[in-house]
């Protein structure tokens, strides 16, 4: 199994160039399973996670065809053979269930297995059931699997969401627009990656506004048409790297990135004493001092702190001058990096929800063991900080959402390889 061996100490000088959205790209490929005509995604990640959504879709009888390497996805479901999205391959990742709503709207019927995913919590599915119920949806738990109906179709509802949920979202605003009907999303989750799928439906003809506030209104159309449609900068791997030189000093700019992407983590960077700046090719980090200051962080639905950057973010805390408190509000089980950080020499302290990040002036390397995919990265970006050698194991959890990890801090001047354990 592959192993990613980090030696630490070294500032950080270059370009990083960042990769569409691997949240995105997972919401905008079973958008093709609303129309017979193909839907050409551009600038997709290449990514394990993208493997698996493309097993699955053509599970289901779509046409996936990866072209220039990964970068084009050519998907055609002119015709759904199979209504049934089997354990086995749902129970790789979360996102799955982004089936359930457009199969249902198009086909009036689906049965889906109830997801895996990331170990980050109890994360059920709930919220999208009630919101496909809302729109007239019989359904149906039986044996690990949803069985869903919609005899004569889908009907627009008004659908409030109690929290936010970025996939209750997408999956809702995906089976809406076939519905007959207005469809009000109440409570709606305002991510780019949801911005970024208005915007691809709009370009099949669906009916969409509001897409990037909390209300969203679908008057659902007969039928969807074919589209080509790039995928949004991932503000996750741009934030992740935007840790980098944050962590180890120097300065690197991110080809692709732009502030509304990142907005409340840019505030916290600032505040943390790293200097961020828009280029014409994306955006400049910088450490401003030697040693950070400590910042308190609270995890919230975008524009807030993304859940997602939180274990990096830690990562950069564990150094700072002063004491940090992380709040997360997203998931509850979502703290796993903190006692593989502490076996680097962090001092952190987990009650619930909060962590407290006493920082040290320096990190020990030490082999650590990768929980999920974002703490994953965050031990590598600690491993970037600390003195000696890393050794980060389990790392198929990193290959799940980052592409190409250590070529893309090795060009930057990191010393980082890949090795067979
Ligand atoms: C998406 C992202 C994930 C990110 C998360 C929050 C993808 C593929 N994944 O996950 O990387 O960390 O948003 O930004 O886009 N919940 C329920 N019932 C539901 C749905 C969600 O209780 O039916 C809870 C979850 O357990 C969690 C919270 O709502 O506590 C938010 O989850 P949600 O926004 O749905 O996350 P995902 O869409 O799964």
């Amino acid at each position: 199994m592959d192993q990613i061996l980090v030696r630490g100490g070294r500032p950080l000088s270059g370009t990083i160039p960042i990769a569409g959205a691997k949240n995105a790209c997972l919401t905008l490929m079973p958008a093709t399973l609303l129309s017979e005509e193909p839907l050409t995604l551009t600038n997709a990640p290449r990514l394990s996670d993208i493997a698996t959504m493309t097993q699955l879709l053509a599970s289901l009888g779509a046409e996936v065809a990866s072209l220039q390497s990964g970068q084009v996805l050519a998907l055609s479901s002119h015709a759904i053979t199979n209504h049934t999205a089997d354990y086995d391959i749902v129970r790789k990742m979360r996102a799955s269930i982004l089936v359930l709503g457009p199969m249902l709207a198009r086909e009036g019927h689906a049965v889906v297995s109830l997801p895996g995913g990331c170990a980050i919590g109890a994360r059920p599915v709930d919220l999208h059931l009630k919101a496909l119920e809302a729109m007239g949806a019989e359904l149906d738990l039986r044996d690990g699997y949803v069985h869903a109906k919609a005899s004569g179709g889908l009907k627009g509802a008004v659908v409030a969401f109690p929290f936010v949920s970025v996939g209750a979202t997408e999956n809702a605003l995906m089976a809406a627009t076939l519905a007959k009907g207005t469809t009000v999303l109440k409570n709606a989750a305002r991510e780019p990656e949801i911005v970024d799928l208005a915007q691809c439906l709009r370009k099949m003809g669906a009916h969409i506004e509001g897409e990037g506030t909390s209300t969203i209104t679908i008057e659902g159309v007969d039928r969807l048409g074919g589209a080509t449609h790039p995928v949004v900068t991932d503000r996750i791997e741009l934030g992740t790297y935007m840790l980098a030189p944050a962590i180890c000093g120097g300065e690197v700019e991110l080809l692709g990135g732009r502030l509304n992407l990142v907005g409340a983590f840019v505030a916290k960077l600032d505040e943390a004493g790293i200097d961020v700046s828009e280029t014409p090719r994306g955006l400049k980090v910088a450490r401003r001092n030697g040693r950070v200051n400590a910042v308190n962080v609270v995890t919230e639905p975008f524009p807030g702190f993304p859940t997602d950057l939180q274990a990096q973010m830690m990562a950069l805390l564990c150094t700072a001058d002063g004491v940090s408190v992380l709040e997360e509000r997203i998931f509850e089980n979502r703290f796993m990096h903190a006692p593989e950080l502490t076996r680097m020499g962090a001092k952190i302290d987990v009650h619930g929800g909060t962590a407290t990040v006493t920082g040290v002036e320096r990190l020990r390397g030490a082999p650590v063991m990768a929980t999920d995919l974002r703490a994953s990265v965050s031990l590598i970006l600690a491993g970037l900080a600390a003195e000696g050698e890393t050794v980060v194991s389990r790392v198929y959890h990193l290959d799940r959402g980052y592409e190409r990890v250590e070529e893309k801090l090795r060009a930057v001047g990191a010393d980082i390889e890949r090795v067979q354990a």
